[in-house]
Order: structure tokens, then sequence, then C-alpha cells
């Protein structure tokens, strides 16, 4: 049945640009496993996971989906779902395991292997340089709010770029800064687990600066002409209250704009420095730095699950999760601790995020109107359900559901002028799902953790047709 535009976003039959790019994604320390092999150094997942108390049921990153010993039968699957493009993340600590300094062959093979396999099976690898695994020394160095880790980075960047850059075809420098800088430094639920605003905010500096001196090594060193890309996971923020501007302008300046204004306008957006006032003086951004990170970019990527709702808190009532990623122990937002983050309208995926398509469609849209001419990519969304393995099948009819809406969403989006340039599936395969551990399953594949055997689901069978034919399956 197709019913365009209906209100509910549940169309069919919609079809997408023959050069639309549809692919899956996944990131290292999610999937790979084998943290102690061939020369891999400690990350901060490491540490944190192997901390009593900090991801639920102890579960850490050691097997994960043990990927790093079936990487042959993974592309083989990808082959198999007929995915157009591969997003992966490459383990900062596999290729410089100490974050400076030696560089480890062993893991370079690894993620070279990888990408001639998706080349070998006409799949085009999209690599993220940063999916949150920070080599442990740097962390002990100081971690983000150490100026000296994008300088770093930077380092690890030309290594794997000299390695790889006759072959990827979209580098992405950084995924989602903002859970890096503020879950990682403010809140803690993410690893580091450290609580202090102002080194939050120095993260953002120092991830921004990151993805720009990257950028710059990576130019210096590829040969293949590729697309250069940073993927965040800008903030959908409505009004909760007839008085809610103010919280709307400050939450999206932390969020978004503390990102796309260095990247792609050269400056921190004055209001952001003005409400963080009495957190940092900012200091830690020096004379061309700005200039440094703002740099054009091929693609935009842009991770999207729900929708935020924010109004002022009246200092009484008890404040609803206002990371949506679980209770927070500091605040993910420095300097707007009364900003209260109000419980959303339902239907909810398992993560208890609400399932709202037309987020994606006004996000896209207004990032399209910010930046009329930068290109954009889905680089990230899907949905966590309480699958059963039953009888060899998956039959997540919500998973299909969810990603029918918000493919609907992005093809209206399509229809409003935004220049979409591809979307990938999050997640390829169930996986470690951060602080929730296994407890999330993401994947349009069901990963048994015991047998660690793979099932299509229901939703990845639907997927595959989605990409076969460029058109929403019925
Ligand atoms: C965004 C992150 O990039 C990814 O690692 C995570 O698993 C998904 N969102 C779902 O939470």
């Amino acid at each position: 049945m197709t019913t365009h535009g209906s209100p509910d976003y549940r169309d069919s039959g919609l079809e997408f640009p023959a050069d639309f790019l549809l692919g899956s994604a996944t990131a290292s320390y999610q999937i790979e496993g084998a943290v102690a092999e061939d020369g891999r150094g400690p990350s901060i997942w490491d540490t944190f996971s192997h901390t009593p108390g900090l991801v639920v049921n102890g579960d850490t990153g050691d097997v994960a989906d043990d990927h790093y010993h079936r990487l042959d039968e993974d592309l083989d699957m990808m082959k198999g779902l007929g995915l157009e493009a591969y997003r992966f993340s490459i383990a900062w600590p596999r290729i410089v395991p100490t974050g400076s300094g030696a560089i480890n062959q062993a893991g370079i093979d690894f993620y070279s292997r990888l990408v001639d396999g998706l080349i070998a099976r006409g799949i085009k690898p999209i690599a993220t340089l940063y999916h949150w695994d920070l080599p442990q020394p740097l962390e002990d160095a100081g971690g983000w709010p150490n100026r000296d880790t994008a300088y770093r980075f930077a380092e690890y960047a030309a290594v794997i770029g000299q390695a790889l850059g006759d072959r990827v075809e979209t580098w992405t420098t950084l995924n989602e800064p903002w859970c890096s800088a503020y879950l990682g430094y403010g809140s803690g639920v993410h690893a580091p687990g450290r609580t202090n605003g102002a080194d939050a905010l120095a993260a953002v500096h120092h991830l921004n600066l990151a993805h720009g001196l990257a950028l710059t090594e990576l130019r210096k060193v590829v040969t293949n002409d590729p697309d250069f890309s940073v993927t965040l996971n800008l903030h959908v923020v409505r009004p909760g209250a007839d008085d809610a501007g103010d919280a709307v302008r400050r939450i999206d300046a932390l969020a978004n704009r503390a990102f796309t204004g260095p990247m792609l306008r050269g400056e921190y957006p004055a209001d952001l420095l003005a409400d963080t006032a009495g957190i940092t003086d900012w200091a830690f951004v020096l004379p061309g730095d700005l200039e440094a990170i703002n740099q054009s970019i091929d693609v935009l990527g842009v991770n999207y699950y729900s929708t935020a709702t924010v109004k002022p808190w009246d200092g009484v009532s008890p404040k609803q999760s206002a990371d949506g990623h679980g209770t927070s122990v500091g605040s993910p937002w420095p300097g707007s601790e009364d900003v209260e983050f109000i419980a959303q309208p339902g239907p909810y995926t398992e993560m208890g995020w609400n399932i709202a398509p037309d987020g994606l469609e006004d996000l896209l849209v207004s990032l399209h109107e910010q930046f009329p001419a930068q290109p954009l990519m889905v680089t990230e969304n899907g949905a966590a359900f309480p699958d059963v393995l039953d009888e060899g099948q998956v039959h997540d009819a919500d998973r299909i559901d969810y990603l029918r809406r918000h493919f609907t969403a992005a093809h209206r989006a399509m229809g409003h002028g935004v220049d979409l340039r591809g979307y990938q599936v999050w997640s390829l395969m169930d996986n470690f799902e951060w602080a929730y551990g296994y407890t999330k399953r993401f994947g349009i594949v069901y990963v048994d953790y015991e047998s660690l055997e793979r099932t299509v689901k229901d939703s990845g069978h639907w997927y595959a047709e989605l990409v076969r034919t460029h058109r929403i399956p019925a």
C-alpha cells in the first residue's frame, strides 16, 4: 500500500535515488572483542567496563560479537544483505596502542583486511576514526580536557590515513563528540566517568580541534579523493512550556551549536560562551584554533534516535533523566542544570526513547536551512526492542515499523530540498550498548551471545529489500 504523505509516516513504496547510499553501521568496541590481541592496548572503555557497577550486569567488550575473529563471516553477511556501504570505526588503541609513539602493524592489517573485504564485495567503506575508545594512557595524561590529546589524534589520523588512504571512500573524524564530552566528562555515565562541567567544555573544544587537525593530516596523505565528514548527534529540542524559549536556546547551544559553530562557521556561539561563563572562561581556545577546526566537509553525518522537550526547572519537582542515557551522576549540561527535560509522549523503544520520525524530518530540514550547501547523511538511526529468537527467526515488526517511519521522514526531508546522500542503519548486529551492556539489542541481525551465532532478523530481510529496490517495502 502506498499512502504518500500519511501523517504517521507509515508510507511504503517511496523511492530513493539510485546513488542514495544504503548501508549499516557498527563501532569497534561494541563488536570486535579480542581486546588484548595482536598488540591492542587498553582503552577507556576497557577500564570503565571492568570497574564494578558502571555497566549493567558487569558486561564488558572483551568478547562482544567476536567480530575480530569472524571478519569474513560478517563480511559475507553484509554481502548477503546487499549493503551498499558499511560504516565501521577504527580502534585507535589497535593502531597506536599507547596513544602516542609506537605503531602496531597488526592493528593496521586488520582494518586493511576489512576494507579489502568490503571492496571485494562491492561495499563502500565509511571509516570513523574515533567512536569513543580512547587509549587509556591518553586518559591518564588528562584525556580530552587535555589539549595534547587532539595532537595525538591527528598523529593517529595521519598513520591510518597513510595506510588506508587509497581505499576508504568516506572518512569520518569523530562519532558523536557530544557523548564523548558531556557523558564522558560531565554526567560520567560513559567512560572515563568523570563529572566536571569545566572539563566537559574543555573536552568539547579539544574534540573540535581534533576533528580539524585530523582532517588536515588526512588531506595530506589520502590518494583516492575520498569524502571527509564528521558525525554529530544533533538534538531536536522542543519547548515544553510557554516560557521555554531560553531553555531551548541553551540546550541547542550546548548540544548542537557547540559543534556546528566552530566546525561549519568558524566560531563558538556568543550565547554558549555567555551561558557557561560561570564554569569556564574558554581560555583553552587558542589563536588559530577556530581556523583549524573550520574546514569544508563533503558530508555531515547525522545520528538520530528521538527528540527532547525542555522547560525551565521549577527547582522543586524531581527532574527527568537529563541526558536520555539513563540516570545522570553529574550533569551533561554544564551551566544549564536549571533546565528540565520533561517526559516525552510515547510510543517508546526499549531504551525509553520516544519514537518521533517527525524529529528526523525537522532536524534534516533545519540543518539544510542553516547550512544550505552542506550535503548530509544519516549515519545512524535504529531502535532497541526486546527481540526473541524463535526457531531461527526474529519477528521484530516493531523495528520494521520504526525504520519504515524514519525512512519515510528522511524521504520527506528530501522532498523539502534536503541534500541527503544516504542512510546507515544502526546497527548491523546486536552489540555492546555502552553502559547498558548487552541488555539492549539494536541489530538488524540477532547475535546469540552464548554461541555468537548470527541470525538475520525480519528487519534485516526487510532492509535488504529496501536496499535492493531503493524503495520502502510494503
Ligand atoms: C549512538 C552511538 O554512536 C552508538 O554507539 C550507540 O550504540 C547508538 N547511538 C545507540 O545508543
